[in-house]
């Protein structure tokens, strides 16, 4: 069973909006309670944390899971258009045993929107 975490910025806002004066639940956070609502597969865990250091992409995530698989950070994601995308990504990540998919597999914000890779630590 894969071990992957996916990890979402709660602390995100669009690109260019505060959304001052609002007490709307930042877009980072409403990308993970859409998430949260989705069946994500088998092995899959949901980690919201404050900041992913990619923070002019907002709203990102990052795909990781464990010392053998490419770890991924993804951003520029829209909670109301890209939640199907990010599932359907992280699906396929967690079906391969390295992170690494297939690029005609990966859905289209996952080969437009990569912000980093990082190699395995093994
Ligand atoms: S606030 Fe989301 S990456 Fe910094």
């Amino acid at each position: 069973m894969a071990t992957v975490t996916l990890t979402v910025c709660t602390t995100c806002r669009s690109i260019g909006g505060s959304e001052p004066g609002t007490d709307e639940p930042r877009p980072g956070t409403r990308l993970l309670q859409a998430l949260e609502g989705r069946a994500l597969p088998e092995g899959v865990t949901l980690q919201p944390v404050e900041c992913l250091s990619a923070c002019s992409r907002g709203c990102s995530i990052a795909l990781s899971g464990g010392p053998a698989r490419w770890t991924y950070v993804y951003g520029d994601l829209d909670p109301a258009q890209h939640v199907d995308d990010i599932v359907a990504g992280v699906t396929a990540y967690a079906a391969t045993d390295d992170g690494l998919v297939p690029w005609r597999e990966r859905p289209t914000v996952f080969r437009k929107q990569s912000i980093a890779r990082v190699p395995p630590q093994e």
